[in-house]
C-alpha cells in the first residue's frame, strides 16, 4: 500500500468543521463539557447512522451466514468473570507524585510525569470497567458492570440464536451496540473516549478452518472501507505481537488508518478460539457445544470476530474525506463522502425567493425527501449555497430558476466535479437515483443536456 500523507487535513479543521456544521458538538457543552464525551449534531447523527446501515447491509442483509443481535449492555456480573474481564481487562497506571496526575504507562515516553516532570509511582493494574449498582441498595451483592465490549451478548446468546434459526456453522451473528470504558487516557476528538460504540461479529467456525475465515473476513473488512471511499494507501493492516494480544485472542490483526495522528486502529480482527464458549460453558453449567449432524461429532466451534469502532469509522470517513480546492481568491472546502454515507443526499435551491420559484421548488423537495435526507436552501447567493453543501458532503444540488417554470427542468450540479446536467423535472427522481448509485453524470435521461455554465 502506498505511502503518501493526507496533506490537507488536521484534527483541528476536522473538529471545527463538526463544531461549525453541527456534526459533533462537546457533551454538556454549557456546563463547560465533560472530559472526552461527545454529541452528535444532526449531519454527524445522519452520517453515524449510514455507517451503520452500510455495515449491516454488507455483513447482514447480503449474507445467508449472518445474523443480527440487540443484547443488552447490563448483563449478569458472572459474565464478566467467565470472560476473563474482572481479572485481565486492565491497563497499567501510575501517578505523578507531585502533580497527582495518572497516565497509562505505554503511552509514557519516559519515566517522568508529562504534564510536570515529576517522579512516577511504581504501575498499578486499574480495571476499565464502569461499575453500578442494580436496583436501590448499593452493596457488593448488587453491582454490575456497562459492557466493556457488545461481544459477550452474543456469546451468551449463541444457543438462543442457534436453536431459533437453525443455522449451522459456519455462520455469524453481528450486533451494534454501545460500550463503556473508563480509559485512564482519552483524546484525539473521538477516537478515544469512554463511552463509545462498536460494530461486532462473532462468526463461529469449525475449529481447523479458522485460520482460513480469519484472512477471509480481515479481506472482507479492508475492502468494505474502500468500497466507501477510504483511499488505500490510508489503510494498513497490522499483526499484534505476543505482549499485545488480547487475554483471550490467539491472534489478531489490526485494520489501521492513517489518522492525523498518525497510523492507529480503526478495526480489530481476532481469532478467539473456543476461549469464551468454553468459559461460559463451565461457569454457567450450560453446555454451548455444537453438533455436527453431518460428521457427528460434538465440539465448540472456534471465533473469529470483526470488531470495528462506529466513531472511529465517523472520524476515518471524515478525515478521508475532507478536501479543500483553491476557488478565486478563496478556499473550496469540501467532503468527498461515498453517496450512501453522506448525510444529505440532495439539496434543492430555489435561485430567488420569488413566489413563482419557490411554489416549484417546494414541490420538488416534497418529492425528493420522501426517497433521501433533502435539504431545502434558498438563503445567499447561489455560490454560497453550494460551498454549504460541499463542505457537508452533499453529492447532488438541484437549482430551480425561472427557465424551469416554461421548459419545466432542473439543473443537477455535482459535488465533485462541479459539472452540471439539465433535465425534465419528471426525470428526476430516477435520474438522482442512478447517480446516487454511482451512474455517471453525463449519461442523460431523456430529454437531458450537458449544462455548459460557469462551474460554481
Ligand atoms: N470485542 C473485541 C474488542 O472490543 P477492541 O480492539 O478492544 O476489541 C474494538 O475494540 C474496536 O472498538 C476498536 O478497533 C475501536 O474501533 C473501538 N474502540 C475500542 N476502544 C475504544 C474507545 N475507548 N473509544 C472509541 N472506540 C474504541
Amino acid at each position: 500500500m502506498s505511502e503518501q500523507v493526507p496533506a490537507k487535513v488536521d484534527m483541528e479543521k476536522i473538529v471545527s468543521l463538526c463544531r461549525r456544521r453541527g456534526f459533533v458538538f462537546p457533551s454538556s457543552e454549557i456546563y463547560g463539557g465533560l472530559s472526552s464525551c461527545w454529541d452528535y449534531g444532526p449531519l454527524g447523527v445522519e452520517l453515524k447512522q449510514n455507517i451503520k446501515q452500510a455495515w449491516w447491509r454488507a455483513v447482514v442483509q447480503e449474507r445467508d451466514d449472518m445474523v443480527g443481535l440487540d443484547a443488552s449492555i447490563l448483563m449478569h456480573p458472572q459474565v464478566w468473570k467467565a470472560s476473563g474481564h474482572l481479572e485481565e481487562f486492565a491497563d497499567p497506571l501510575v501517578e505523578c507524585k507531585s502533580c497527582h496526575l495518572r497516565w497509562r504507562v505505554d503511552d509514557l515516553k519516559d519515566n517522568k510525569c508529562p504534564s510536570c516532570q515529576g517522579d512516577l509511582t511504581e504501575p498499578r493494574q486499574f480495571n476499565l470497567m464502569f461499575k453500578t449498582f442494580m436496583g436501590p441498595v448499593e452493596d457488593a451483592a448488587s453491582v454490575v458492570y456497562l459492557r466493556p465490549e457488545t461481544a459477550q451478548g452474543i456469546f451468551v446468546n449463541f444457543k438462543n440464536v442457534l436453536n431459533t434459526t437453525r443455522k449451522r456453522l459456519p455462520f455469524g451473528i453481528a450486533q451494534i451496540g454501545k460500550a463503556f470504558r473508563n480509559e485512564i487516557t482519552t483524546g484525539n476528538f473521538i477516537f478515544r473516549t469512554r463511552e463509545f460504540e462498536q460494530m461486532e461479529i462473532e462468526f463461529f467456525v469449525k475449529p481447523g478452518t479458522d485460520k482460513e475465515w480469519f484472512d477471509c473476513w480481515l479481506e472482507e473488512r479492508l475492502n468494505w472501507y474502500v468500497k466507501l471511499g477510504i483511499k488505500e494507501g490510508n489503510l494498513r493492516r497490522r499483526r499484534h505481537t505476543k505482549g499485545e494480544l488480547a487475554h483471550y485472542a490467539r491472534e489478531c490483526y489490526d485494520i489501521d488508518y492513517r489518522f492525523p495522528m498518525g497510523w492507529s486502529e480503526l478495526e480489530g480482527i481476532a481469532n478467539r478460539g473456543d476461549f469464551d464458549l468454553v468459559q461460559h460453558s463451565s461457569a454457567s453449567g450450560n453446555n454451548l457445544d455444537y453438533f455436527d449432524e453431518e460428521t457427528k461429532e460434538h465440539f465448540i466451534p472456534y471465533i473469529i470476530e470483526p470488531s470495528a469502532g462506529v466513531d472511529r469509522s465517523v472520524l476515518a470517513f471524515l478525515c478521508d474525506a475532507y478536501d479543500e480546492e483553491p476557488d478565486n481568491n478563496e478556499i473550496r472546502v469540501l467532503l468527498h463522502l461515498h453517496p450512501d454515507l453522506a448525510p444529505i443526499k440532495v439539496a434543492v435551491l430555489p435561485l430567488s425567493r420569488r413566489e413563482v420559484l419557490v411554489k416549484v421548488a417546494k414541490q420538488i423537495y416534497a418529492d425528493l425527501r420522501q426517497c433521501w435526507m433533502v435539504q431545502y436552501d434558498d438563503a445567499q447567493s447561489i455560490g454560497r449555497r453550494y460551498r454549504r453543501q460541499d463542505e457537508i458532503g452533499t453529492p447532488f444540488c438541484v437549482t430551480i430558476d425561472f427557465q424551469s417554470l416554461e421548459d419545466e427542468q432542473v439543473t443537477i450540479r455535482e459535488r465533485d466535479t462541479m459539472n452540471q446536467i439539465r433535465i425534465p423535472i419528471s426525470e428526476l427522481r430516477n435520474t438522482l437515483q442512478a447517480k446516487l448509485s454511482g451512474e455517471d453524470l453525463f449519461v442523460l435521461p431523456p430529454g437531458g443536456q450537458i449544462w455548459k455554465e460557469e462551474r460554481v
